[in-house]
């Protein structure tokens, strides 16, 4: 484990998990495994990465784990008795795969009552989950989950002529913890502006090696030594670098297109650091200098991030800071005849009609978190089953990112001086009670802070 853990912090968020079981239910078992090892080849795995519910809610790195919290009734408030099942110490098994903390340990490093050989799961969940009527499980995530869970049943199912009944109602456990996930503690924030540091950092190193010639897979080895020589275990998605008309493919990797002068490098790329991601993206011109044309859409693309930027704060709703991105692209496109007036009439039948869609086919924002494409849910929680369902409030302690952008692809109705440029500007963003902080703004992000910076090689 490479850092100390704040034991009192996931006690905190498993109490608070076991007051909204305790609320819907009053009470029952609650089942949350971490992810699984992946093979990549032969005896080769892929980098091990914890599952994030499992990791909010213990601060455990290790594959093998399970958590089984037990949530009862204590007078008229909740009690909760904790669970860890973890890989038993195992010297053979430390000697080729590393140290394991197992079940002796792992109460007091980590803060949980009880603690288990994963090996006795099976048989402890058989006597937990008697007499209890709610079970706590993520509903139909995975083949083997279903498998575990139809075991369990069908061991307490067994001791039924006992007189122990099996629990009758199954709940999504995911449904409650990512309302949870969805609210940043101060402890994830602080975590997240230094990953957003880091990765700021990387973007300005990518910009500073990259000289016509070189290949995209070079400026993504600049970004990996930045995210790694700062610490930083992880990318948080697969690092996208790319070079001219590479810029307009949305989920483009980085591959081994030549970066030749005259035309954009777009990079999104953020490292994970302890378990939170970081989302940048920006586009540069390889030789250090934008075009008109170039400028021009990099310009509109800023102004639009402007205009989200302002909009993002308490009270509005999730879509507003899109909306007002929406409308700057637009009234862009239509100032640089990329989209043609007398066809559609007006800015906001434009809109409406999606005419914009070619150029722009992606949403503005997206939760930010331990996940990149955090979990939550974008819709406010229903309240009357005959209300709409409004789209998220904007609340202090959400995190989002602000991403606009326009991507010209080739075509026959489209000014060729546009032809493959493609812009994103993302920076994430923390909604506080005044409005939002940018805590990715590290790397500069107006056209001539990015030629500054680039003359400077
Ligand atoms: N890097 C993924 C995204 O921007 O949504
Ligand atoms: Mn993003
Ligand atoms: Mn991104």
């Amino acid at each position: 484990m490479s850092h100390m853990h704040k034991t009192d912090l996931y006690q905190l968020r498993r109490n608070a998990l076991a007051k909204h079981i305790f609320n819907k239910t009053g009470g029952g078992i609650a089942v949350i495994a971490t992810a699984p090892e992946l093979a990549r080849n032969r005896d080769s795995d892929f980098p091990y990465r914890h599952d994030s519910d499992f990791f909010y809610l213990t601060g455990f790195e290790e594959p093998g784990a399970t958590l089984v919290m037990k949530v009862g009734a204590s007078g008229k408030s909740h009690q909760v008795e904790s669970h860890l099942f973890c890989r038993p110490k195992d010297l053979e098994r430390e000697i080729w795969d590393g140290i394991r903390l197992g079940p002796d340990a792992a109460p007091e490093v980590l803060g949980i009552e009880f603690a288990h050989s994963n090996h006795e799961l099976d048989q402890k969940l058989g006597e937990l989950l008697a007499d209890q009527d709610a079970i706590y499980v993520r509903l139909a995530e995975s083949a083997e989950e279903d498998r575990r869970i139809r075991h369990w049943m069908k061991q307490v199912r067994g001791q039924t002529r006992s007189g122990i009944n099996p629990p009758s109602e199954f709940h999504d456990v995911e449904v409650l913890i990512h309302e949870m996930r969805l609210f940043k503690d101060a402890h994830e924030i602080d975590i997240m502006r230094r990953a957003a540091a880091i990765s700021a950092r990387a973007h300005i190193r990518a910009m500073h090696a990259c000289k016509p010639g070189m290949r995209e897979y070079q400026l993504e080895a600049e970004l990996l030594h930045e995210f790694r020589n700062s610490g930083a275990q992880s990318v948080a998605y697969n690092s996208i670098v790319a070079g001219g008309a590479n810029s307009c493919i949305l989920h483009y990797r980085a591959g081994s297109t030549e970066l030749r002068s005259g035309e954009l490098c777009l990079i999104d790329a953020g490292c994970e650091l302890d378990g939170y991601a970081s989302d940048i993206t920006r586009a540069f011109p390889v030789n250090g200098k934008f075009t008109g044309p170039q400028r021009a859409l990099y310009n509109i693309t800023y102004a639009a991030q402007e205009a989200a930027i302002a909009a993002t704060k308490p009270g509005n709703t999730f879509m507003q800071p899109h909306d007002a991105a929406l409308k700057v692209l637009t009234q862009g496109l239509l100032d640089e005849k990329l989209i043609n007036l007398s066809e559609v009439g007006s800015l906001e039948n434009a809109i409406e009609t999606g005419a914009y869609r070619r150029f722009y086919m992606h949403r503005t924002s997206h939760w930010l978190g331990m996940d990149v494409h955090d979990v939550g849910s974008y819709r406010e929680p229903i309240t009357t089953p005959a209300e709409e369902k409004s789209w998220r409030i904007l609340k202090s302690g959400m995190v989002i990112t602000i991403e606009p952008g326009l991507y010209v692809r080739p075509a026959d109705d489209v000014n060729e001086a546009f032809w493959n440029i493609g812009i994103r500007i993302e920076d994430d963003a923390v909604i506080n009670d005044a409005g939002c902080e940018l805590i990715s703004r590290g790397v500069p992000v107006k056209a001539d802070e990015i030629e500054a910076l680039m003359k400077n090689r």
